[in-house]
């Protein structure tokens, strides 16, 4: 059995064939430690949205690769810090919640030491125990350790628990122009996501297949037949004077022919990220509501609404930890577990200044394609599974990527390829051997 290890680059690079990827990157328990530290450990990640975290004291837990952390606003009410959620005293997780506000402490439940929403330790019981003992209660450990870098755009909050690397904006690059167009399809130019909660899906399987298949446009009309043919068949007996059901726009893209989705082609960028579409999309024929469009041209004008709206991506992917539906105001975040589980939260955004008919569309939209008990989703994870098993009993040895191998073309920084091509995984591929090795 190959040995994986920080001290045998050879083997790492090994695993990555120019148009193929071997079995052990899924399966592999040393493969998914190095990459929770050299991916997961480096890489801007996706945290949170500053509306989650609205009023001086609010938090939301998350992880951040597997190190737990907190998201809060700081007492000053300006501030967004990010902590790692662990106690300074003897590393008890602090805050079990998954959102709520702190009242400007944060109180480990083992043995009551007490922490400011900067992560300074505030007080401990009993204090006189810690007195000339060599105990320095002002020492970054003893409190709940700030991650290295957090940084925001548009409201979006990342953070990396490596201090070095490019800054926020050089990494997500092109991906900033998708995170504008999500906000600037608000009438009042913000975003903000609705509720507390989410859809959490957990997925049996390693992380990446996944990220793989956000833009794998060679699965929807095989994988998805079923809702999309169901879907047809129920438009073609409507009385011509019958609208269908909102629904079917939802659902009726996902059928789409191999022609649709070569035409809607793939942008590679650095760092693993990328997108589809750009000038069509799964998006392209969704009705324009007319008081949406109003609101939008009473804000923008005519031109600029129509620049905004018809910027047509689909899946933008800022790698590893999220993708974003800029179209539907859908943020999905993955959260890896193990090699063999990931969560998926699928958040769902409020565009400001819209009519209430925009966000029922997106939690239709992600009701219908996201959930746990969607009609898209579970046909994803059901192949998968698939994958994931035969790559564990070995039945498998190497993944295959070559479909269009070597016709994509360099754009400056970019990649261009064709919507079906492999060129999706080989990006993120190339990304990952950079991180790995
Ligand atoms: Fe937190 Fe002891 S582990 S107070």
């Amino acid at each position: 059995m190959q040995n994986y290890s920080y001290n045998n680059p050879e083997a790492l690079k090994s695993l990555i064939d120019p148009a193929r990827v071997h079995r052990d990157v899924y399966v592999r328990e040393e493969i998914f430690k190095l990459e929770m530290e050299r991916i997961w450990g480096q890489a801007w990640i996706y945290v949170g949205h500053e509306s989650q975290v609205r009023s001086a004291g609010d938090y939301l837990t998350t992880t951040i690769g597997l190190t737990p952390v907190i998201m809060v606003r700081d007492m000053n009410g300006r501030d967004i810090n990010v902590l790692v959620n662990r106690c300074g005293h003897r590393g008890a997780q602090v805050c079990e919640a998954r959102n709520g506000r702190a009242d400007g402490i944060f109180k480990c439940p083992y043995h009551g030491w007490t922490y400011r929403t900067d992560g300074a330790l505030r007080s401990q019981p009993s204090p006189a125990g810690y007195r000339d003992v060599g105990f320095d209660a002002g020492a970054t450990d003893f409190g709940m350790p700030r991650v290295a870098r957090t940084g925001q755009y548009r409201g979006f909050v990342f953070a990396s628990l490596s201090a070095t690397g490019p800054d926020l904006a050089d990494f997500l690059g092109d991906m900033r122009e998708t995170i504008d167009n999500m906000v600037d399809r608000a009438p009042e130019g913000a975003v903000e996501v609705t509720g507390k909660t989410c859809h959490r899906f957990r997925h049996p399987v390693n992380w990446k297949f996944f990220t793989e298949n956000l833009h794998d446009a060679m699965h929807p009309m095989v994988a998805h037949a079923g809702t999309s043919d169901a879907v047809r068949q129920y438009k073609e007996q409507l009385a011509p004077d019958h609208d269908p059901l909102p629904e079917a726009e939802v659902i009726a893209p996902f059928g789409g022919s191999y022609d649709f989705f070569d035409e809607m082609g793939f942008v590679g960028l650095p760092h693993g990220h990328g997108y589809m579409g750009g000038g069509i999309s799964i998006f392209s024929h969704y009705q324009v509501y007319p008081d949406y469009l109003e609101a939008m041209e009473q804000a923008y004008g005519r031109e600029r609404t129509e620049e905004i709206l018809s910027f047509n991506r689909h899946n933008g992917l800022i790698y590893p930890s999220c993708t974003i539906r800029d179209n539907i105001q859908s943020v999905r975040v993955v959260i890896p577990v193990s090699v063999n589980e990931t969560i998926i939260e699928s958040w769902t955004f409020r565009l400001k200044g819209a009519p209430p008919n925009m966000l029922e569309r997106t939690l239709r939209y992600s009701r219908l394609i996201n959930s746990p008990a969607s009609m898209v989703g579970p046909d994803d994870l059901d192949c998968y599974i698939r994958i994931q098993e035969s790559a564990e009993a070995g039945a498998i040895e190497w993944i295959d990527m070559h479909r269009h191998y070597g016709r994509e073309q360099r754009d400056g920084d970019k990649v261009r390829a064709t919507g079906t091509s492999d060129m999706v995984l080989r990006n993120q591929y190339a990304a990952w051997l950079e991180y790995i090795t």
